[in-house]
């Protein structure tokens, strides 16, 4: 596995790649490799002959209040992981490298609508730090593919979005999220909960899948299922930011021409943010005008 810091020769020896025919794919990261990250990669090379790894901690996607310096930073790690899984080629830059010219002078890339709702309104800016890191990636990488994990629903809309409108030549792969035997979605921040918390945080997955199978039975007043959510994650000990029942294609409410629904959390257990989702197909026959949700 080669690993390059520089832009410039990741940019000559993946046009080597290119010239000689190769389909390349790319995974962006943030590092601190877990299984769920380890799919992505797997899937990233059934459809390519070149995986691209990125890990870069972005400064951008992180607001004064957020913080940047406890993310966990494990690359000894995350290289081995990388290497035993197969991938060519690991980018590893800089904040000076990635932000030549400081962050404030940064041209920036924002999906509207889109990176405003759910998450976007209790973390303002994240998702334009997001789309920008992601945007200059894909320009550095001129990837074919990359590889997303569905656990941020929500990011891999954005990106899809983007994507689209922005003519990326490239196409954008979803993979399901990767949990743990009792259900809680594998991310880096598990690794900061306490044992107790540890113990409540797969709730989140259950009280998703609750409402889930309610609506899949016929339960149609939404915001019922989200307040009665809210509540049971509330009383186990979170602090819930949302728990939100949307169409899955726009982050908006359900309405007549929703086709698949997501369900959506996010909540704090102590100082640590946790989100999950799970969606339901629905059936076109159902009557749904009747229901509401923010
Ligand atoms: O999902 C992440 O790890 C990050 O948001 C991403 C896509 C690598 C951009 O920094």
């Amino acid at each position: 596995m080669r690993t390059y810091t520089n832009i410039a020769p990741l940019q000559s020896a993946l046009r080597g790649c290119r010239q000689q025919g190769q389909r390349i794919a790319f995974v962006p990261t943030m590092g601190n490799l877990h299984e769920g990250h380890l799919q992505l990669v797997r899937r990233a090379r059934q459809l390519a002959d070149i995986v691209v790894v990125s890990i870069f901690i972005n400064p951008l996607q992180f607001s004064p209040n957020e913080d940047l310096d406890a993310y966990p930073r494990t690359l000894t790690a995350d290289k081995e992981k990388l290497f035993s899984e197969g991938v060519q080629y690991l980018f590893f830059p800089e904040v000076g490298e990635m932000y030549p010219e400081g962050m404030a002078l940064q041209t920036q890339v924002q999906v509207p609508d889109l990176s405003e709702t759910l998450c976007g309104s209790s973390r303002p800016g994240h998702f334009t730090g997001v789309t920008t890191v992601v945007n200059k990636l894909f320009n550095i990488v001129q990837p074919d593919v990359a590889v997303f994990g569905e656990k941020d629903f929500q990011q891999l809309s954005i990106i899809r979005k983007m994507v689209q409108d922005l003519y990326m030549p490239i196409q954008i792969e979803g993979i399901a999220t990767a949990r743990d035997t009792d259900g809680l979605a594998k991310s880096s921040r598990n690794g900061f909960l306490s044992p107790e918390q540890r113990r409540l945080a797969p709730l989140i997955h259950d009280t998703l899948v609750g409402c889930r199978d309610a609506i899949a039975c016929g339960f149609d007043n939404f915001l019922q299922l989200e307040s009665h959510a809210r509540m049971q994650l509330l009383q186990a000990g979170f602090e819930p930011d949302y728990f939100a029942i949307r169409d899955a294609r726009t982050l908006r409410a359900v309405n007549e021409h929703t086709e698949e629904v997501a369900i959506l959390a996010a909540a704090r257990l102590g100082s640590t943010r946790l989100i999950d989702n799970v969606r339901l197909a629905l059936n076109p026959v159902s009557d749904w005008g009747m229901l509401a949700s923010p």
